[in-house]
């Protein structure tokens, strides 16, 4: 049986940029999209704890959603093969007939696809749908798209001492973080504040929803939930840098990614880290941060749906 096991220590690499020294800012970037072929990015967190309750109850079956391209979904089918369970994804809407990569991926894992419409998937937090699903599928382990519960949360409580420890003793500001369900926000502010870290750093998460106002309420709800102090202080949600919203990428974002691939040895995500990475360039250049502050962004993974369909 394999263990599953979290990085221990995580490649950083200094990001340059002629606006950077300007500003006196220095920006580097831990890559979490270098942990595993393929399950890296922030998914372990997320996943192995999940993986683990879901071993020590008994279940041989894991089940979740996500769309065509989802990240969650390839990590969890990958997951699964890896650590031998069964496993389904229901997949939103029209997308799951297609056959895009991450679901050619999910399938080769032996994940069982269930594509439902748009409007059945919006059901899905229905008792009514779980219940169906166990009718047709028999018993479980139910994880929410994205990982989103509270397992999920509090394993990404770690990821605080891995950057503690990638960062080799020496102090940072800020880390910025793309959010869609907030869950590893949620999880590094609370681990963050657990471990012994003089001046620990700000956690400042970029939504990459439209709209994502109401994630704030969800963070807040997560971190009531796991930590008796309160963190209010300790974390922001920008929700002004998502490009147009979830998955869109505007032709301003795909030029930003091309340069800054040409100048950095990194792949980028489009989705996610691409769009913390804009708002990083964005703010330095806005004066939001004061000279000589340090930020380290994370590179959340995601690199699988670069691939094309
Ligand atoms: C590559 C990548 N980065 C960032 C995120 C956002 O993480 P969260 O949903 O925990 O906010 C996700 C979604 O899980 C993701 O797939």
């Amino acid at each position: 049986m394999t263990v599953l096991e979290q990085p221990i220590q995580v490649p950083i690499s200094k990001l340059t940029h002629p606006m950077f020294d300007a500003h006196g800012i220095n920006v580097q970037m831990l890559h979490l999209e270098r942990t595993d072929p393929l399950l890296n990015g922030n998914k372990p967190f997320k996943l192995f704890p999940n993986i683990e309750l879901a071993r020590s109850l008994g279940y041989q079956t894991m089940l979740s959603f996500g769309g065509a391209w989802s990240n969650h979904i390839h990590a969890l089918a990958e997951a699964g093969r890896r650590f031998g369970f069964s496993t389904i994804g229901v997949i939103r809407g029209d997308d799951g007939e297609r056959p895009t990569q991450t679901l050619n991926f999910a399938r080769s894992c032996g994940m069982t696809l269930l594509p439902v419409s748009r409007l059945d998937y919006r059901r899905r937090h229905t008792a009514e749908f779980i219940e169906n699903l166990k009718l047709r599928f028999g018993d479980f382990y139910l994880i929410p798209e994205g990982g989103a519960n509270q397992t999920g949360v509090t394993g990404c409580k770690m990821l605080a001492s891995v950057i503690q420890r990638s960062l080799n003793g020496s102090a940072i500001d800020e880390i910025v973080l793309a959010c869609g369900t907030g869950t590893t926000l949620a999880g590094l502010t609370v681990g963050l504040s657990e471990i012994n870290w003089v001046n620990a750093p700000h956690v400042r998460g970029i939504a990459v929803l439209k709209g994502a106002g109401f994630l704030r309420g969800e963070i807040k709800g997560w971190l009531d939930l796991i930590s008796p102090t309160d963190l209010a202080d300790c974390w922001t949600l920008e929700t002004e840098y998502h490009c147009g919203g979830y998955a869109r990428f505007p032709a301003s974002l795909m030029r930003f990614i091309s340069e800054f691939e040409a100048r950095n040895p990194i792949v980028v995500d489009p989705v996610y880290t691409a769009k913390a990475l804009l708002a990083v360039y964005q703010r330095v250049e806005q004066g939001l941060h004061q000279q000589g502050a340090s930020i380290l962004l994370i590179h959340t993974g995601g690199l699988q749906g670069r691939q094309q369909a």
